[in-house]
Formats: structure tokens, sequence, C-alpha cells
């Protein structure tokens, strides 16, 4: 198909770009990482402390991306390169991001659909550490789970924008709220729950230290899809007259709405039933199932659940598929069909590697690098992964308010100022000194040269 004659897409709606855009943001880390960060690092102070970043930094860069995108009407790396020639590399580095990232998202979108399976043959049983296990441990179901979620997130983005992404979105993302609150609802009438929630929000000041802050900081790029470029490319499909301020509010709200209520529909429910809430990132597959198990019309709730956790992903992945999707269309002229079906191919070949460096008997995908020796899973999601992301953001800050600078991108938001933007000096002054600030101390203490 001839790409080249055919104009740049756009979003159909205002609404329609406003759920694809928190459908990014709401993926798994709303789900199961919020949660259980709020539990395990100071309660309500925690979740005090995660708001106010935010509200400063999260909404800050948010707005930054979403004018970078609209303002060039390109994926990340044509964006940059648009701007400032030399700076395309940020754009580069996002790109790679999404590889990274989709590569081990999707073999954990594949988990969902693993348990979504097993919750309808009834082998959804036992305590959850032996069906997780029993999962990740097998060479050839994971990637079998894992292929179905790829094949989903490239069936999507290969009908594009309009029609691919935003249509799913306008489906996906109420059904998700949907199924949240009804989990919220049998969750917080399980007799005991109210310690759950207890847990969930009492305030604890004294777990409160700059490791916390830091760890909210992590957190939060990754909610809100920021420093990749993700929110760049959602953003160029928007039209010139759309409200980037407002958009750069309401993404964060919902996000930090829907992270903030999951924690309700999972908390009261683990203490209800006796379980253990520290499990971090084996609360969703490990700890839940069995306190599914143990409820009265567990089967359903559990089975609601990682349906509502694969939604959640999949319009997560989605956005990670688009950015690269997005960059081979404008700068290589191939077409989205092409693109999204080579470009998935080669991502779930990544994937394929994380997914065994978990089996058993793929030994050699455990390796040491910088003195840490983990799988090739745990390399790309708790370290490379992040590791771009920081830095993406840390550029694209630096990038804006020094090199682009502010009064350019301002043009751009109030629309020539025909819009208003009252808190511009204040934005200014956060995109300049305070988010590359908060970033450097993220950097300095993800590469282990600063410790708290
Ligand atoms: N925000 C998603 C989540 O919370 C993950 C995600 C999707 C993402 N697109 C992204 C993270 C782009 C960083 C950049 O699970």
């Amino acid at each position: 198909m001839d790409n080249l004659t055919k104009p740049r897409e756009q979003w159909g709606s205002r609404v329609g770009f406003l759920l694809a855009a928190v459908g990014s943001a709401v993926g798994l880390g709303n789900i199961w990482r919020f949660p259980s960060r709020v539990g395990a690092y100071g309660g309500a102070a925690y979740l005090f402390i995660y708001i106010l970043i935010v509200a400063l930094i999260g909404v800050t860069v948010m707005l930054a991306e979403l004018t970078i995108g609209r303002k060039t009407q390109l994926n990340p790396v044509g964006a940059f390169r648009a701007l400032s020639k030399k700076w395309a590399v940020v754009g580069y580095l996002g790109v790679i991001a999404g590889f990274v990232i989709l590569s081990f998202y999707s073999v954990v979108g594949g988990w969902t659909i693993g348990y979504i399976v097993r919750s309808l043959t009834g082998a959804f049983a036992g305590d959850g550490v032996e069906m997780f296990m029993g999962l990740i441990t097998n060479p050839i179901e994971p990637l079998i789970w894992h292929l179905v979620f790829m094949a989903c997130t490239v069936g999507i983005v290969f009908f594009g924008v309009r029609s691919g992404i935003e249509k799913i979105s306008k489906i996906l993302m109420p059904a998700l709220f949907i199924m949240l609150v009804l989990i919220i609802i049998r969750s917080l009438t399980l007799p005991g729950a109210g310690a759950g929630v207890a847990y969930y929000l009492r305030p604890d000041f004294s777990k409160v230290t700059l490791k916390t802050v830091v760890s909210a900081v992590g957190q939060a790029f990754f909610s809100l899809s920021l420093g990749m470029g993700a929110m760049i490319t959602y953003g160029s499909y928007l039209k010139k007259d759309e409200d980037l301020i407002k958009s750069a509010a309401i993404i964060p709200a919902l996000d930090t709405f829907i992270a903030f209520i999951a924690g309700l529909a999972i908390l009261p429910a683990v203490f209800a039933l006796g379980a253990n809430p520290g499990e971090g990132a084996g609360l969703a597959f490990i700890t839940l199932p069995g306190v599914f198990n143990a409820m009265p019309l567990g089967g359903f709730f559990g089975f609601l659940f990682f349906v509502l956790l694969f939604f959640a992903a999949l319009t997560s992945a989605i956005s990670l598929l688009e950015v690269v999707t997005a960059y081979t269309i404008d700068q290589w002229k191939w077409s989205r069909q092409k693109t999204t079906i080579v470009m998935g191919g080669v991502m779930f070949f990544i994937g394929v590697l994380c997914s065994l460096s978990y089996a058993d008997g793929f030994g050699w995908l455990t390796f040491r690098l910088f003195g840490m020796e983990l799988p090739l899973f745990d390399w790309l999601a708790d370290w490379l992964g992040d590791l771009l992301l920081i830095v993406g953001a840390l550029l694209t800050c630096i990038f804006i308010g020094w090199v682009w600078t502010v009064k350019s991108a301002a043009k751009e938001i109030t629309h020539d100022g025909q819009k208003p933007f009252m808190l511009l000096g204040f934005w200014g002054f956060l995109i300049k000194f305070v988010c590359p600030l908060a970033l450097v101390i993220v950097l300095l203490n993800f590469l282990k040269i600063i410790q708290f």
C-alpha cells in the first residue's frame, strides 16, 4: 500500500484519544505493582508522595511529550529530528525501549491468558505458588500464550489508529472499569476486609525515605507511559485545536485513580483471607489466585480479574507497538501492515528468549553483568527497560527546557496564544529545573552511583 500519498491518520474523537492514552497508561504497572508498593512503602504516606510526583513531574512531562507529538505530527525519532537534528537520538532510545518493554510485557500479558484459560477449565486451584511456577518453568506453554498475546497486539495495531487502537480502547477501557468496580465490591464485602483497607491506607511516615521518593518517581514514569515517546506518538495523531493542557491533566489523574482503586480491589481480599500482601510482583500471579480460590464465587472473580489484567496489558502493549510502527511508517516508508507483522515478530522472538530464561533447562539465559546475575527477563524488565525510560525522560526535559525552549513549546500548547496557559511560568520552571534534577537523582541511584 502506498502510504506516501495517504494523509497521516488522526484520532476520530477527543474521547477516543483520551481512552487510548489512558489505556496505554493503565496497565500491569497499575494493577499489581502500584498496590503492592503502597502497602509496602508506607500506605497513605506513599500515596501522598506519589500523587505529588505525578502532579508535579508526571503532568509536566506528559504535557511535554504530547506537545512535541502534536507540533511535529511525527513518530519520536522524526519528531526530535524535526525540532533539532542531533536530538533524534532520544527518539531512537524510545524506539529501542519499545522493543525492550514490549518483549517482556507480552510474556506477562501471555501469563494473564494462561490464567484465564485455567479459570475456565477448572485448573485454577491451589495456593498459587504451584500454579505460577508450573506455568513459568514450563518451556512451551508460556510461549503459546505469549504468541497469542502478541498476535492480539499486532492484530489491533494492524488496523490503524482509528479503526484499531481507538476502537478497541473505547470497548476495553469501560469494560475494565466495570470489572474493577465489581471486584472492589466483592473484595470490600468480605468479612475482615477492613484490615486490608487499613493496611493500604494507614500513613506510616517512618517508612518514607529518599529511596521511597526515587521508587515513586520510577513507578510514576512507567505507569504514565512516559519516557519513550509513547505519548509523543499518541499526541502526533491529535488535531491542532485539541486542548493539550486538559489532556495532560486528565490522563495522569485517571491513571492514578485506577491505580489507587486497584489497591481497594486487591488488598482487602488479601487480608480477609489471611494471605500475606508483601509479595510484590507475585501479588497478582501468586497471592491472588490463592485468595480467589478461598472466597465464595472466587472462580468467577478470579476469571474476571485476569480478564481485567489482560485488557489492561493489551491496551498498553498496543501503545508500545505503535511507537515502533509509527517510526517505520514515517521514516522507512513501510506500510502499517508490513511493520506490525515484521516488528511484532521481532519482539515476539526477543520475548521468547525472555520467557525461556525462566524455564527449566535454559540456564544460559541467566547471565552476569555489572556484578548482578539475572535471567534475561529480569535484565529487560527490571533493568534495561527502566534505564531507557529514565534516560529518555531526562533528555526529553532537557531538550524542551533548554534546546527547543519553553517559549516554542508554549506557542504550540497555546495554539499561538489563542488558548490561555496560566501556569506557563511554573511549567517552565518544572521542566527546566525540577524534573531534570529529580531524574538525575533517580538515574544516579539506579546506576548505584549514589545510594540511600
Ligand atoms: N503504562 C503501562 C503500565 O502501567 C506500561 C506502558 C505502556 C509503558 N506503554 C508504555 C511504559 C510506554 C513506559 C512507556 O503497565
